[in-house]
């Protein structure tokens, strides 16, 4: 897979895709990200990228130009173009699971008080990560490469995500437990150490229903 991600704030990007699971899948070969300043691509004589809005107003607005000659300039037929915003759609696990199945996605991270609606125009997807505001889409694009990357096949151990969260029949992962057995009074589940894998699957299966329901009852609702 191929991601590039269009921001004015690249360094913002600097050692977050050069550690742990993201770092391992780079060196594997599973997928190639590039950062492009779309400042870059401006054909202003001061490099500006955003003006103030039509109609007044406070705040400036991102502007179509700089914008759409950087997703031009790297687009093919295969690419999937996603625009972040707190006014997309919002982001779930059946969205990670449709995007690692793309071959290429661009995603532009808005910023500032907006940016000029002509810019939908050319994307694919709007995708809010959750109900809040954030001051741009950088962190967001984070989340999604995170949470894309490590379901590209081979990435981490299959198992690993079929047992998560989510997966199953949307309840919450049951607790794990590991040495020692007792630690500050605190002692791990009998059932856990009994080597009867019938009642620990039983077990875990009771404490993901209870956890989903305490934390989540509206996945059980679904
Ligand atoms: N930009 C600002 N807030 C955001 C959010 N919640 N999701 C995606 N992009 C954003």
């Amino acid at each position: 897979m191929k991601i590039d991600i269009l921001t004015l704030f690249p360094e913002m990007f600097t050692n977050v895709f050069d550690e742990s699971i993201i770092k391992r899948a780079k060196e594997m070969g599973k997928v190639q990200i590039q950062i492009h300043n779309f400042r870059d691509y401006t054909t202003d004589s001061h490099n500006k990228v955003d003006d103030t809005p039509y109609g007044g107003g406070c705040g400036m607005v991102l502007m179509c130009q700089p914008i759409f000659d950087c997703v031009e300039s790297i687009k093919t037929d295969e690419s999937k173009v996603i625009l972040l915003t707190p006014s997309g759609v919002p982001y779930k696990q059946k969205n990670c699971y449709d995007l690692a199945k793309e071959k290429h996605l661009i995603i532009i991270c808005g910023h500032y008080e907006g940016f000029d609606e002509r810019i939908r125009s050319i994307i694919d997807m709007e995708i809010s990560i959750g109900d809040y505001v954030l001051t741009g889409g950088e962190i967001p694009a984070m989340v999604l490469v995170d949470s894309i990357v490590r379901l590209l096949p081979g990435v981490i151990k299959d198992q690993s995500h079929i047992e998560e969260s989510f997966q199953d029949n949307m309840l919450l992962d049951y607790p794990t437990y590991t040495k020692p057995r007792v630690y500050k009074n605190m002692e791990v589940p009998e059932v856990l150490l009994s080597g009867d894998h019938k009642k620990i699957e039983e077990y875990r299966k009771n404490e993901s229903i209870r956890k989903t329901k305490e934390i989540r009852p509206d996945l059980l609702e679904k």
